[in-house]
């Protein structure tokens, strides 16, 4: 079953349950200065999860293209992307949690035909006057009886979804609620030494993947604390390259039939092994993917918001393309990333057939964004020669100034690793207390954007390259 027939199955499903298919919203949400990008399938629901009347009445579903930056550095392990397409099922004040739990687990176990021993659950263990989630827990406790199966119900206190995570972090305003979540076992791999063990809640190194989450929207949170909605909501979510993996019991996402032509493609014009170079590997598909993805929106690479995270998620991906090597093999020098840009097109046409459609356009962003990047690495690499009198060509590694090393990551967006990649050396440790100060400016500024702090409209997507996630990201890359 290919991620088009997972599709067809899912809103075929619901749509004999009563679910009207919605359309998929644009990816830059319009008329929402408060969020750079759709992260979530509940995002363009919100009004309609607070009580407002939905035109398609009470019960939804859709696919929905999804990004969130606030991944970008998780991404090179075997189950995150960037860029997913999440499957919806939505009761606004309509049906509940007993119909909802039996339902997912019809359309895993008899629409996927997913094994029912490596399913696991977790619910919710409760926070403040909210006591855990029986009413779930005996629920799916009916659902594994009736299998015959015993039950795998993990209660946790991650169990709860909001934009913003946890209540304690929601805004006033924002709603949210307890969740129970779905987790595939793959049984090829071992847990490593540093993942939490067979609760699939604690699993940190894909043995254990989140597929579904059914989120049990009926709280709001306000100034003094969390309230009930005037209505219960049903928002589920399941991610379409997870399911894809656990149907083709893959614990690899970049090996299902979705990713693999696109992994194959960047084997080719690099010349290596996906094996020996997973995690470059992963980066540029996922990189890339996400890319063609906010290009199409017609969003051009630049210093803030969204055209920032579309900046550093080429030269990110670019950063990758020039370690492997093969790949500069155009006559400019330039990483050939056409054939991967092509391999992505064809693998999102039956879904996504405007990406083929605009593909000269979203080609030329990338590609002109390359030599933009290119020309960033020579100009910085000139002004060290001058400043350290160096002749036009670089021999070996230079040492540099923290100081120097901060001038260019403030004034050409360079990361710790990519000024490394110039050749020049510097004190991390020196170099990282220089970035914490500037951090402390720039959240003063980013913090007044977004008092709000959505999960992706923290300062963390924002404001160019004092974004925190790339001071982190910088840190850790001084720090090793
Ligand atoms: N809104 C829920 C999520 O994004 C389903 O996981």
């Amino acid at each position: 079953m290919t991620a088009q027939g997972i599709i067809l199955r899912y809103i075929s499903f619901f749509e004999a349950r009563g679910h009207k298919r919605i359309p998929n919203s644009p990816l830059v949400p319009e008329n929402d200065p408060t969020t750079l990008f759709t992260s979530a399938g509940m995002q363009p629901l919100v009004p309609y999860l607070l009580g407002e009347h939905h035109p398609e009445g009470k019960k939804l579903t859709n696919v929905q293209n999804c990004f969130r930056a606030q991944d970008i550095d998780e991404i090179g392990d075997n189950h995150h992307n960037t860029f997913f397409r999440m499957l919806g099922n939505w009761s606004l004040g309509d049906y509940f949690k007993k119909e909802e739990i039996p339902w997912l687990w019809e359309f895993l176990t008899e629409e996927l035909k997913l094994p029912k021993d490596k399913l696991y659950i977790t619910i919710f263990s409760g926070y403040k006057d909210i006591g855990y989630d029986k009413e779930a827990q005996d629920l799916w406790k009916k659902v594994f009886e009736k299998e015959n199966l015993e039950p795998k119900i993990f209660v946790d206190e991650t169990n709860w979804w909001s934009r913003s995570g946890p209540p304690d972090n929601m805004p006033a305003g924002e709603p949210g609620g307890p969740d129970t979540e779905v987790y595939f076992r793959f049984d090829d791999l071992e847990h490593n030494s540093n993942c939490g063990g067979d609760d699939p809640a604690k699993c940190k190194c894909g043995k254990f993947l989140e597929i579904a989450n059914s989120v049990f929207i009926q709280y709001k949170k306000t100034d003094s604390g969390i309230e009930e909605l005037s209505q219960k909501n049903v928002d589920f979510g399941g991610g379409l390259e997870r399911l894809l993996a656990a149907v083709e019991n893959n614990s690899d996402i970049f090996q299902t039939s979705l990713f693999a032509p696109i992994i194959k493609s960047i084997e080719e014009v690099s010349n290596k092994e996906y094996s020996a170079n997973q995690e470059s590997m992963r980066i540029i598909a996922d990189h890339f993917t996400a890319a063609t993805f906010i290009a199409n929106a017609k969003i051009k690479p630049s210093n803030k918001e969204q055209g920032y995270i579309l900046r550093r998620l080429i030269r990110r991906g670019l950063d990758n393309s020039y370690k492997l090597g093969g790949a500069h093999s155009t006559s400019s020098g330039q990483a050939n990333i056409e054939p991967v840009l092509q391999a992505i097109a064809n693998q999102y046409d039956q879904t996504d057939p405007e990406i083929k459609q605009n593909f000269v356009e979203i080609k030329n962003t990338i590609i002109e964004e390359e030599q933009g990047y290119k020309g960033t690495l020579n100009e910085a690499k000139k002004l060290i020669a001058k400043r350290y009198k160096l002749g036009d060509e670089l021999k070996g590694v230079t040492e540099i100034t923290a100081d120097d090393a901060f001038l260019l990551y403030t004034t050409h967006g360079l990361s710790p690793t990519q000024i490394r990649s110039l050749g020049f050396t510097f004190d991390g440790l020196d170099f990282a207390d220089k970035m914490e100060e500037h951090q402390k400016v720039s959240r003063a500024g980013a913090g007044k954007k977004f008092a709000g702090g959505l999960a992706d409209t923290s300062e963390a997507t924002i404001m160019g390259h004092t974004a925190t996630h790339l001071m982190h990201q910088a840190i850790r890359d001084i720090l090793g």
